[in-house]
């Protein structure tokens, strides 16, 4: 009666005993061709859906519980009730992802359904998408408790909306992320790249070359989602806002309609690139920022600024990195990379494998020596795969460990794989980093070197009894 879910679903009648199961919800991970760490500074990207993904058993429960089991022994079962302000668990726990989700819905909602009837659900999980990898792991969950969510309250929205939702969603967590990965997850479609674009939210369908493979490799360094991982990761987008509203500032006196830009993107939009590259030059170059140097650029007070720009979710302030705020690095690395994202279609449209390859690389290099995102690992391992084979290779996702994307030839994918295996994890992982060399020993290079063509986005299959989710296709 539930072909393919069979499985599934006796276990999650064995779990929730009484519970039918009415929906079953897939969503994919996302590997990010290029564009890094510019999608909340209103620049595009260029992802894809990958076959690696989560999978959702879901049934309604006639109260406004929330119940979730995974199948995997380590991440224990939660419970919760939806309320108009969900309370986070303590920072880190995976059920935060599955709570930012409800919220979300729950935000959205609120005015459709009546006097807060939300009806909770029971869902059970299982995942082949390797979790602080840099595959949105934790996006994607979002996006299948929000999904869980709309079916059993009988809600539908369009993809494009759900998106744009989810990315403020996701805040909830305490990272302060662009919409890359909900779009991505939800938008993307089988057999191409998508470029995406933000505010408004766009995505169109790019060509991946024919007779090349996109490989991704896990460095096996876990970029978890810490306190401190979570720092790093903010840091970025609070420079990059300080850094595009000091140019703003300089702007203005050239461009008047610059005053009403809010990201580095709008500024793009009025200034030339040119003239933006001299404005970071006379401005932002060789110096220290601090809060009390950036403070005055900006013209604000010390409170202003910390209100305004170091505020962040959960009432704490960002502290200022012991190495001061690194502006015009940030700058230099979204303008160039916004520019190699466009220039990676235009390669792509006319199917230039090699070019694309390029660009990759030098996404990379900005990486490491403009955002300080890589380490010696995630270096290492990119350095390998060029020398086996790879046109491109760098990093992807949002960095400080994870995972590496290559284009490879597809007729060398089988020597590409030995090679990574034998110089990456059985040479300089053994010798370099024993711990994790034992953690790539026990999952398996099948979960580890992953060969993937590009994939559709979220589905919501309803099972017998079940209704339908997303709207447009
Ligand atoms: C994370 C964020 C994305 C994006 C990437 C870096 O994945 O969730 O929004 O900023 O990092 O490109």
């Amino acid at each position: 009666m539930y072909g393919k879910y069979n499985r599934l679903v006796s276990e999650f009648k064995k779990t929730y005993p009484g519970v039918e199961p009415t929906y079953c919800i897939r969503v994919p991970g996302r590997v990010n061709l290029i564009g890094e760490h510019v999608d909340y500074n209103g620049l595009p990207v260029l992802p894809m859906a990958m076959e690696r993904e989560i999978r959702m058993l879901v049934g309604p429960l006639s109260n406004n519980s929330i119940r979730v089991h995974n199948t995997s022994p380590q991440y224990s079962p939660r419970e919760f009730t939806i309320s108009n302000n969900i309370t986070p668990y303590s920072t880190g726990d995976w059920g935060n992802y599955i709570k930012a989700g409800v919220q979300g819905i729950v935000n959205m909602a609120r005015e459709s359904v009546k006097n807060d009837k939300f009806h909770g659900f029971a869902a059970l999980i299982e995942s082949d998408l390797p979790p602080a990898a840099g595959l949105s792991s934790s996006s994607a969950m979002v996006v299948a408790s929000a999904l869980a969510g709309l079916a059993v309250n009988n809600l539908t929205i369009s993809r494009q909306e759900l998106a744009d939702r989810l990315a403020i969603a996701e805040k909830y967590v305490g990272t302060m992320g662009g919409g890359m990965d909900h779009a991505a997850i939800l938008l993307s479609a089988v057999g191409s790249a998508l470029l995406i674009e933000f505010f408004p939210l766009r995505a169109a369908t790019v060509p991946l070359p024919r007779g090349y493979s996109i490989v991704v490799c896990n460095s096996m360094v876990i970029a978890p989602k810490t306190e401190a991982a979570r720092r790093s990761y903010n840091r970025l987008p609070i420079e990059c806002r300080l850094a595009a509203m000091i140019l703003r500032k300089e702007a203005t006196a050239l461009y008047q309609e610059a005053a009403s830009a809010r990201r580095l993107a709008d500024l793009l939009a009025f200034v030339p690139a040119g003239q933006l590259y001299n404005l970071i030059n006379q401005t932002l170059v060789g110096k220290e920022w601090s809060k009390e140097s950036v403070a005055i650029a900006l013209g604000v007070s010390l409170s202003e600024l910390e209100q305004e720009y170091l505020l962040m979710g959960d009432g704490q302030l960002f502290p200022q990195p012991a190495d001061g705020f690194l502006l015009a690095e940030r700058m230099m690395h979204v303008i160039a990379e916004g520019e190699r994202v466009r220039a990676s279609v235009q390669a792509l449209e006319k199917g230039d494998a090699s070019q694309f390859g390029q660009l990759m690389n030098a996404s990379h290099a900005s990486c490491r020596d403009l955002l300080h995102i890589s380490c010696p690992e995630l270096d290492k391992l990119v350095d390998i795969a060029r020398g086996a084979g790879a046109v491109g290779a760098r990093l992807t996702g949002a960095g400080f460990g994870g995972c590496v994307v290559a284009l490879v030839p597809s007729d060398q994918l089988s020597q590409f794989r030995t090679i990574i295996i034998e110089r990456y994890y059985n040479e300089y992982l053994k010798q370099n980093r024993p711990q994790l060399y034992q953690a790539a020993q026990a999952l398996g290079y099948d979960n580890i070197v992953l060969a993937s063509t590009p994939q559709s986005g979220a589905a919501v299959s309803p099972l017998p009894g079940g209704l339908a989710v997303l709207s447009g296709t």
